[in-house]
């Protein structure tokens, strides 16, 4: 479907609006954690007013220099990066970041990381009993010194700390962020859910490598790294699928979709999927005004489907049509 530009407008009458827990976003478009700073230094080049939600980098309890440089390779659809959550901590946060958030005009969500229980439980604390603050987004891909396993992949210490975190995040909404690199994410899911998550954002970055053939070594001096970009954007498609479909749906939770989505195309899949809101991380290093584009592009195309809301995109894919050949069936989907 080509759009005329006049048509290019989100002020066409449709319902852009979505709900995440107790909060009502105007539209379904936020910023991915890590790729847009805290906000202020995207000011100049887009209206961060216009979005639906903006989520800040991962913020510890205590300033992080991150890991060694390189930290960051482009890859072909893609990039790998292992910045080693860098950020001011806390206690600047709260006092320097804070107030500027609050000039942003949107619903701000505030990525938190930590390599214990404790760590996110203070963290969130405090974050919470900020009214700037609209909810909480918890960074699970990051190893607990107690015991080196990553909290967001292993169900039972994800579902530790969902349950430590929930009774301190008592305003905001709590977004739980999950990582792709397991063997079965609805287990993930549905800890997250059962311990009292009120949405799900996924995914974050799939693992990977990049050698420097000449030197023999990692690119990357933290040797791996998480890939994201357009070549990650099927598997999450498909991620966000599986979770829709075996968890999400039934237990009434919002997912955001989030990985390598470049326009409203990409977003339109994700909520088919079974999101009811995105996220657009990587896309931003190419065009910063890409979140503004895709709420334009949402309108137009609920305007081109004769769509009232954007709310009924979510889940709303058809099945394939049948084949009348069984070999398809047999096979499976891994070709
Ligand atoms: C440079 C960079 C830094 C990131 N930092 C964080 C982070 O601090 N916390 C987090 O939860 N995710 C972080 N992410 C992951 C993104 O939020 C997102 O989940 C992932 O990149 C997939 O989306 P994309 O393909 O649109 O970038 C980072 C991604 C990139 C590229």
């Amino acid at each position: 479907m080509s759009i005329p530009p006049s048509q290019h407008t989100a002020e066409t009458g449709h319902d852009l609006s979505v709900r995440l827990g107790n909060l009502t976003l105007k539209n379904p478009v936020l910023t991915a954690s890590g790729t847009c700073g805290y906000g202020r230094e995207y000011a100049p080049y887009m209206d961060l007013s216009k979005l639906g939600g903006f989520v800040t980098k991962s913020v510890t309890v205590k300033p992080r220099t991150g890991n060694e440089p390189q930290r960051i390779v482009e890859t072909p659809g893609g990039m790998l990066n292992a910045i080693g959550l860098a950020n001011v901590g806390l206690d600047e946060f709260m006092e320097k970041k804070i107030p500027e958030i609050a000039t942003l005009g949107t619903h701000v969500f505030v990525n938190v990381a930590g390599h214990s229980v404790d760590d996110y439980v203070t963290v969130c604390r405090r974050v919470d009993a900020a009214p700037e603050i609209a909810g909480i987004e918890l960074n699970v891909s990051c190893p607990n010194v107690a015991d080196g396993l990553m909290f967001g992949t292993d169900a039972a210490l994800l579902r530790e700390l969902v349950q430590a975190v929930r009774p301190v995040v008592q305003r905001g909404v709590l977004i739980v962020k999950l990582s792709p690199n397991v063997t079965d994410v609805s287990l993930m899911a549905r800890a997250a859910i059962d311990a009292g998550a009120d949405a799900l954002s996924m995914v974050n970055t799939f693992l990977g490598m990049v050698i420097d053939i000449e030197k023999r070594r990692p690119v990357l001096a933290n040797a791996s790294g998480g890939l994201s970009g357009p070549a990650i954007r099927p598997m999450a498609v498909h991620l966000v699928h599986k979770v829709y479909r075996e968890v999400a749906r039934e237990a009434g939770i919002p997912i955001i979709g989030i990985g390598g989505i470049r326009n409203w195309q990409d977003a339109v899949e994700f909520l088919l999927a079974g999101a009811s809101a995105v996220s657009v991380g990587t896309t931003l290093y190419i065009d910063p005004t890409t979140p503004l584009k895709i709420i334009e592009g949402l309108s137009a195309y609920l305007s081109h489907h004769g769509m009232k809301s954007v709310r009924d995109l979510t889940g709303a894919i058809l099945q394939p049509v049948p084949s009348t050949s069984t070999s398809a069936k047999l096979t499976g989907a891994e070709g």
